[in-house]
């Protein structure tokens, strides 16, 4: 394997590597660093956790890994390959579910599949199907979007976004605005996924208990401008209960730890 030099000390195969990117926001007052020269390099079946307090550039950096946003200065290289725009092997998933309210959940799901234009529309359907069960909506694949809850509206979402078999799964802050009870089975459902099919996760979150539960690693931003301050493994066993005191135990040391380096990264 070619050895960039923003390699972290990762033995598997390099996914994403992102280089030296920085992005300014110039608005009519003033100039937002949003990101300064940020590199990292994201494994191949990863699970990685950008963490960080409200304007760190933790969006922004997502929204350049999946090239809905192009970079000022640098670069990101996906299987080795540069980012130049959106692509089907990178999905991204946010906090606000933007589901098409006129269909139902099954026609949300078939519409991400439009990025399968290789398979029959049969294929497409069994797809469909199968990911809905897979998100735990089975009884629900003829509901419309306004007779879901939050969390199942983020459910239809994740189906959405797996079905089309991403490489790479891209999510922004997707459980933030939902009650913490559908919260707690989402991590469980969400670590389920990932180990049954190995994608490589790159998760967005401001809450510290969140990325200790579902990250290998996180990667810590501190704002203004957005730069990354340090990357912590997370060696504890999985799956993991968000709720469990060892995970309180590790998220309070690393939440104490950052407030001693005034990240400002706030636990919930
Ligand atoms: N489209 C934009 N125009 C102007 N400023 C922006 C834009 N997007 C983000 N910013 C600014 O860039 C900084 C980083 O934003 P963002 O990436 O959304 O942070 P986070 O997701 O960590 O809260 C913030 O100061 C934000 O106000
Ligand atoms: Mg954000």
């Amino acid at each position: 394997m070619e050895a960039a030099p923003t390699i972290l000390s990762e033995t598997r195969p390099a996914k994403l590597v992102v280089e030296g990117v920085s992005k300014r926001f110039t608005s009519k007052r003033n100039i937002v660093q949003a990101l300064d020269n940020v590199s990292l390099s994201v494994a191949k079946g990863e699970f990685v956790c950008l963490l960080g307090p409200s304007g760190c550039g933790k969006s922004t950096l997502l929204d350049i890994i999946a090239g809905l946003t192009k970079p000022d200065e640098g670069r990101v290289l996906a299987d080795g390959k540069r980012v130049e725009g959106p692509g089907r092997q990178r999905l991204v998933m946010f906090q606000e579910s933007a589901l098409f309210p006129w269909l139902d959940a099954f026609g949300n799901v078939m519409f991400g599949l439009k990025l399968r234009p290789d398979l029959t529309n049969a294929e497409r359907r069994r797809i469909a199907s199968e990911y809905l069960d897979l998100v735990g909506l089975e009884k629900f694949k003829h509901a419309h979007v306004h007779e879901l809850s939050g969390g199942m509206k983020q459910r239809v979402a994740l189906a959405r976004a797996l079905a089309p078999d991403p490489h790479v799964l891209l999510m922004d802050e997707p459980f933030a605005a939902l009650d913490a009870m559908t919260r707690d089975q989402l991590y469980d459902d969400i670590q389920r996924i990932w180990m049954e099919s190995r994608k490589t996760i790159v998760f967005v979150t401001h809450n510290v208990r969140e990325a200790v539960c579902l990250g290998d690693r996180i990667v810590l931003m501190s704002p203004s401008p957005g730069r990354i301050a340090q990357i912590i493994d997370i060696p504890l066993p999985r799956p993991r209960d968000i709720n469990s005191p060892e995970l309180a135990a590790y998220a309070s040391k690393i939440a104490a730890a950052l407030k001693g380096k005034a990240v400002g990264a706030a636990e919930e």
